[in-house]
């Protein structure tokens, strides 16, 4: 892919669902008795994992545009796929679904690309373990052959790891175990699934714990099936956030954003750092805040001499901290994230590929085993990789606007797992040089 420096950014665009919340939406209406429409579902290639494995676990599923209508089968009613079932490269199937097939009467097994199967799983082997299911893997790594029970042994449950998904794969578990079960959460990440439960009927208790909060499931619960709109994804919206609030005379707006406090925090540090953000029309939609967001492009300054992101916002803005990266070398005193370890094992090393990239492009940047710091630059185009990386490709595509020449980016059709008109819809809305 080739990109070419812009000049500004204009136009209204509508992002894509909300990939989080369209994967927790597919696997709790299948959850569900009942049917449920579901509108804005992603576009992106890995929900349509999620969806392929729910078709192959005896799911009936229709698709029609954004439209998706699922036919619930209950909480046990899935059938055994004789076929392993294909995650692709997404972490947030293997992980949700393995949650959901250790309460199942029946073995499973879950495989992904040679990303996915880098990944490490001990973070949801450990807890199903010890509700009783069985798992077989290769070194803490997919393929995941899952072994369910029915019922399983209700825990307690405190992860090493700040993680939505393994929060999410040990509540899904409870639902099918004897007694309540309950995570606390040291840290707080996105909350969609307590959010979605509730809108399914499930009463998720949350209390305040001494060292964190405790959410709550319990065995009996059941979901029932009611229509849902996802909003558009705010993980989407930040790359044109970010290039539009850097390049002047820029106007974009992106109507209908997911604008959940657990994942907004990209919008509130841009606007720290003087990004020109207005939020528009807020409302509630199936216990998700929306809002659009209009963002002007001008001279950033900043209003705090906090050049140094870490601790709970962290989990927060994960997954865009390479999109933030990108806008530090734009702003005066450049970036640093710290404590994002996490990082290096999501759909690539993200630190190393962030550094890498950045170093290619001219910025200075030093790299942390947890993090990196990158200064103010003036980038320079160059040939950069995505690392197999949709983030990746789509933060680099809008470092090449601020660059002097064109940048070419490799791999970059990657960008399909969360965003797969990114490069059309950048096209569309950018003026170039
Ligand atoms: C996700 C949680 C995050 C995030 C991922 C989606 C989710 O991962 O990075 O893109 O949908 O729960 P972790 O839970 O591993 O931090």
């Amino acid at each position: 892919m080739k990109i070419q420096p812009a000049r500004n950014l204009f136009g209204t665009i509508n992002l894509p669902g909300d990939k989080s919340i369209s994967h927790r939406a597919a696997l709790f209406s299948a959850l569900a008795t009942g049917e449920t429409r579901i509108k804005n579902f992603a576009t992106s290639a890995d929900c349509a994992s999620t969806l392929s494995c729910l078709e192959q676990l005896g799911v009936e599923i229709k698709r029609d545009g954004t439209n998706v209508f699922v036919k619930g089968v209950g909480k046990t009613g899935f059938q055994k796929s004789e076929d392993e079932l294909d995650c692709g490269n997404s972490g947030t199937t293997i992980r949700l679904l393995a949650g959901i097939l250790a309460g199942q009467r029946f073995d499973s097994v879950l495989t992904g690309d040679e990303s996915l199967s880098k990944r490490p799983m001990r973070r949801v082997i450990e807890p199903l373990s010890e509700m009783d299911a069985s798992i077989e893997a290769v070194e803490n790594h997919a393929p995941l052959k899952i072994f369910g029970k029915n019922p399983l042994r209700a825990i307690s449950f405190e992860p090493q790891v700040a993680s939505a998904q393994v929060k999410s794969c040990v509540l899904l578990a409870g639902l099918n175990a004897s007694g309540k079960t309950s995570v606390l959460e040291k840290t707080p990440t996105r909350d969609h699934t307590e959010r979605m439960l509730r809108w399914f009927g499930v009463d998720v208790q949350e209390s305040e714990a001494e060292n964190g909060r405790l959410i709550t499931v319990s065995g009996d619960a059941q979901l029932r099936a009611k229509d849902l709109l996802v909003p558009s994804d705010v993980s989407s919206a930040a790359f044109f956030l970010v290039a539009a609030a850097c390049l002047k005379d820029s106007e974009i707006t992106l109507p209908n954003v997911g604008l959940n406090p657990t994942r907004k925090a990209v919008v509130e540090v841009l606007k720290d750092f003087g990004a020109e953000i207005e939020i528009l029309n807020e409302k509630e939609i199936a216990g998700e805040p929306i809002g659009d967001l209009r963002v002007k492009g001008r001279k950033l300054e900043s209003k705090t001499s906090a050049n140094v992101l870490r601790g709970k916002i962290i989990a927060n803005l994960i997954d865009e901290i390479p999109i933030l990266a990108v806008f530090g070398t734009q702003i005066e005193g450049g970036l640093e994230i710290r404590e994002a370890s996490e990082l290096r094992v999501k759909e690539s090393d993200r630190i190393k590929s962030v550094v890498e990239n950045l170093r290619k492009m001219n910025a200075p940047v030093e790299e942390f085993e947890d993090g990196f710091r990158v200064g103010k630059s003036e980038l320079k185009g160059a040939r950069v990789d995505s690392f197999g990386d949709h983030r990746i490709a789509m933060a680099f595509a809008v470092a090449a606007l601020f660059a002097t020449g064109e940048t070419k980016i490799t791999d970059a059709d990657c960008a399909a797992v969360s965003f797969p008109a990114f490069f059309e819809t950048l096209q569309t809305v950018c003026n170039y040089k």
